[in-house]
């Protein structure tokens, strides 16, 4: 073959697939478990009273969640392209286009904050090594709480450290989506992955062994449905999405690098299972821990930090362990952010045209630039207010409870009313290799009804234009 004939059959190869079904599943499995899990879920469980905020969000999970993942995938599959490309492949109305800016922006606006807890990690294992948290295994449960979230505070606004593991954590991002390393990345995953969910296990299995621990497990199972409050509701709801990577195109992103044989619904299924299993598992690693020192169920956005060397430090060799710990979250963080950013590079690389080291430079750039705005929630900017809101719960909230939501539906309404029925039914039977007509039905008839209508509800209602 000549070197023409290689060039002219470039396009149609140069784009890489995943190796096997399981890469499918840790990369994107990589993708959904991240802070959201670990940090975010339990506090949010916190702050919104428990088991009924627990069970909202199930919900969503189910009906909005995995509609519009395997919306997501769909689209990414059958077109091979990032989430601007899709529409033109498709040969679609260029408004559907609005889909892929509200992407790029709530990639910009997750990372802005995600980014500084990624570096309020590092810091931790940092400080975990140093032995920080020595002294806490000496200490009565009143001291240690209150040394613990000293640490906190001190490691999250105190001078311009916090800037500094914000700028390590892009810069690690930066460097291996650089080097391109599918194939580290999706080694790293598959090995890591499994150790981190037995430590998040064994934290769980300490934890739930603590005085504590029946407080802490009744505050996570027992609904109590008058705690909720619509933006408690709306907040679930962000969640799921945030949760699931979903609603800005890194699903599309990633449903295009997904090999053919791959069984669309049964990844979607197993993803959301095993996040959710995590989500959990990580609830009942800190809520025991929360009753046993009297720290508050609703702290915000520190309560991990405070929570697990606590425990860690009732445990023998409990150091390596919270070294490890805090190293594996970091690790989970990184290849969320991995995915995060690939759907800026991808459209900076495709669309417009740029090399992948430029692609990823511009986007880390940007997102540590403005995103160190919201890494001193508690000093230097501190006073600084968008719409009432600290940097940092701005973008928060602006990109979980409004962009992704409000990309999710378009995204839902396109597929579900935009796209051929014989061309879903198609894609997703894998050209006939797998028997399941009956589940495409019902999927696509949750994303044309249920899905929307859900979305449009819970919206009106927090903004209050509806009342329920
Ligand atoms: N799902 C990730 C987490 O739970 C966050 C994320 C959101 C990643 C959106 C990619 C896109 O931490």
């Amino acid at each position: 073959m000549s070197k023409d004939d290689l060039k002219q059959i470039k396009p149609e190869v140069k784009r890489e697939t995943f190796s096997t079904g399981m890469a499918v599943f840790f990369a994107t499995l990589g993708s959904a478990v991240g802070l959201g899990n670990i940090w975010k879920f339990p506090y949010m469980t916190g702050m919104n009273g428990g088991g009924a905020f627990i069970i909202v969000y199930l919900i969503f999970v189910l009906l909005i969640g995995i509609p519009i993942m395997l919306s997501e995938f769909y689209l990414g599959r059958k077109t091979r392209s990032n989430v601007l490309g899709v529409f033109d492949k498709l040969k679609a109305s260029k408004f559907w286009k609005i889909i892929g800016y509200f992407g790029l922006l709530s990639a910009m606006f997750i990372m802005f904050f995600y980014s500084t807890v990624a570096g309020w990690v590092y810091s931790y294992v940092f400080k975990a090594l140093r032995g920080d948290f020595a002294s806490l295994a000496t200490m009565g449960i009143d001291e240690a709480r209150k040394a613990s979230e000293a640490q906190f505070v001190q490691a999250s606004s105190t001078g311009i450290a916090p800037m500094i593991w914000q700028f390590i954590a892009v810069a690690v991002v930066a460097v291996i989506l650089i080097g391109g390393v599918k194939k580290g990345i999706e080694r790293v995953t598959k090995t890591l992955m499994p150790v981190l969910l037995v430590l998040i296990a064994i934290c769980a299995i300490r934890a739930l062994t603590l005085d504590g621990a029946k407080a802490g497990v009744d505050f996570l199972v027992k609904a109590d449905f008058s705690k909720l409050t619509t933006s408690s509701i709306l907040a679930a709801m962000g969640l799921a999405f945030f949760k699931l990577s979903l609603g800005m195109g890194t699903m599309v992103t990633y449903g295009s690098y997904f090999n053919k044989e791959n069984n669309l619904i049964g990844t979607s299924v197993k993803v959301a299972l095993s996040d959710t299993a995590v989500s959990l598992l990580a609830g009942f690693a800190v809520f025991p821990v929360v009753f046993t020192f009297n720290l508050a169920p609703e702290g915000g956005p520190g309560l991990l930090f405070s929570t697990i060397p606590l425990v860690f430090s009732l445990i023998p060799f409990g150091n390596i362990l919270l070294i490890s710990f805090f190293f594996l979250t970091a690790i989970a963080a990184t290849t969320a952010m991995i995915s995060m950013v690939e759907v800026p590079v991808a459209i900076l690389k495709e669309e417009f045209k740029l090399d992948r080291k430029k692609a990823v430079l511009i986007s880390t750039f940007v997102m540590f630039v403005v995103g160190v705005l919201t890494s001193h929630p508690h000093s230097v900017f501190g006073s600084a207010k968008i719409m009432g809101k600290s940097f940092f719960d701005f973008f928060d909230y602006m990109s979980s409870n409004i962009f992704l939501p409000v990309g999710g539906l378009l995204i839902a309404i396109f597929v579900g009313y935009f796209v051929k029925k014989s061309d879903i039914l198609e894609e997703f039977n894998n050209e006939g290799t797998i028997q399941n007509g009956s589940s495409v039905k019902l999927f696509l008839l949750v994303l044309k009804t249920i899905t929307p209508v859900m979305l449009i509800i819970v919206f009106l209602n927090a903004v209050g234009i509806l009342k329920i």
